[in-house]
């Protein structure tokens, strides 16, 4: 897939921002914990989801999507634990089905996750469900775990906070024998998210959005219906395109405090955000784009999801900023696409870190989208740029944003898709 974009024209009117990918994903995992029905609303239209459904059907789920894909009823009664290896690399989000499968079915061979090129490793996913009584060998490119009777309830801190693995452990620890304590878990909105789904699904969870989590293991759970939150990440998006481009945009659909992480860091850099509603927000600038220092570490630092976001706005800063970038250190190489573009970026690999100087402008230039938050900097970057900028290899932003050339379009930018496919592999 590939977008073209003539930049130069500010934003102006409004944007509905979709559900979260990285909320719905671990919903739509969850489904497989139950053979009664889990109804999931506000899902994003999105290829991620799209890959993931394919992959719970591949395995006997059945799932059925209303006219517009933004929900769907998720019914996972006699599942195969045996999984495709090719639809396992579409997404990350493969990862999440180590945990359920185990405690439900007792076994699963499973692939190693695919997604973005940023983070591979399972060694936390499988030390917390092997603390809890799995076997797991590893067999080439493939997870092989199973428990002999029934996960048991364990206390496990996480060396590290990892989202993929605090949610894997939740969902292994709702079915096990007895309680879980978990200590050092990921913080993100989207972890709650998956805690309410659960509960609503008759889970016994005692989690107050900090880092410990309790949960008293049940035989078995329920049906539920269930919202997923806003996307943050995609209400970042917009405001930062907004600052680059100028203007006025009200986004909807997002609540205010999701973002309240980077409010500050967004103030200092020249963007305005002030909370119409519950669910809307403003997005404006002031006078002029300010070099800002990030430093990206778990939940609730700045997120490192939004850092390629922010690099592309602090390329046209005025001074020199500098990113550090503790979640994913390798999340640069967007960066040698920026510099096509005419960005002043010396990244250092071995540090983690970033240091931009501000030009005041960049130029239009063929880039390619790597990974998905790599290529969303590229259109928001290219917002700002007189003439058109070419953005190939699309398909990876369309994993996670739901269809951002008419949402920025129908906003005054001018955004054209071409040769739309459905895969990002
Ligand atoms: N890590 C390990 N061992 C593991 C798992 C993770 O060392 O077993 C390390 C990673 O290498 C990384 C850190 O822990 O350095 C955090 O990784 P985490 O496990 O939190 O990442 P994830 O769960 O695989 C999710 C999101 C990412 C987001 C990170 C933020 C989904 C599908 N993915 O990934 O989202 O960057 O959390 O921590 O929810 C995106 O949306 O663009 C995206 C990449």
């Amino acid at each position: 897939m590939i977008l073209r974009i003539f930049g130069g024209f500010p934003l102006s009117g409004k944007i509905a921002i979709s559900g979260a990918k990285n909320a719905s994903l671990p919903v739509m995992a969850a489904s497989i914990l139950t053979d009664k029905e889990l109804r999931i609303t506000n899902l994003p239209d999105i290829l991620d989801v799209k890959n993931f459904a394919y992959l719970l059907e591949s395995i006997g789920a059945q799932i059925c999507f209303d006219q517009f894909r933004t929900s769907a009823t998720l019914t996972c009664k006699n599942l195969t634990q045996k999984i495709d290896p090719v639809l396992a690399k579409t997404t990350r989000a493969s990862m999440w089905l180590l945990g359920p499968l185990l405690a439900r079915f007792g076994k699963i061979r499973l692939p190693m996750p695919g997604g973005c090129n940023l983070n591979r490793r399972m060694d936390l996913h499988i030390s917390v469900l092997s603390s809890m009584g799995a076997t797991i060998n590893l067999e080439g490119d493939l997870i092989n775990a199973s428990i002999t009777n029934k996960l048991i309830g364990t206390k496990f801190t996480f060396p590290k906070c990892s989202v993929g693995a605090t949610i894997n452990a939740i969902m292994a620890a709702v079915l096990a024998k007895g309680n879980t304590l978990l200590e050092n878990c990921a913080q993100e909105p989207e972890v709650t998210n998956l805690c309410l789904a659960l509960q609503k699904m008759g889970a016994q969870i005692s989690h107050s959005g900090n880092s410990t989590i309790e949960i008293q293991g049940s035989s078995s759970l329920n049906g539920a219906v269930h919202e997923i939150i806003g996307d943050r990440l995609e209400a970042a998006t917009y405001a930062i395109a907004v600052r680059i481009a100028g203007g006025e945009v009200t986004l909807s659909n997002i609540d205010h405090d999701l973002l309240s992480n980077v409010f500050d860091t967004f103030i200092r850099a020249g963007i305005k955000i002030d909370k119409i509603s519950h669910n809307s927000i403003k997005i404006s600038c002031f006078e002029d784009i300010k070099a800002t220092d990030i430093y990206v570490a778990p939940h609730p630092a700045f997120p490192t999801d939004i850092q390629p976001l922010f690099a592309s706005l602090m390329c046209t800063a005025k001074g020199t900023s500098k990113i550090t970038e503790n979640v994913h250190p390798g999340r640069f190489l967007y960066t040698n696409e920026l510099r096509k573009m005419g960005a002043n970026i010396v990244v250092d690999k071995c540090k983690g870190t970033a240091i931009i100087a501000g030009t005041p402008k960049l130029t239009k230039a063929t880039v390619e989208a790597h990974d998905l938050r790599g290529g969303a900097a590229l259109v928001t970057a290219a917002l700002g740029i007189k003439g058109e900028t070419i953005i190939t290899n699309a398909q990876k932003i369309y994993r996670g944003y739901q269809e951002i050339e008419k949402k920025l379009s129908q906003c005054g930018a001018k955004v054209y898709l071409e040769q739309v496919s459905n895969t990002c592999y």
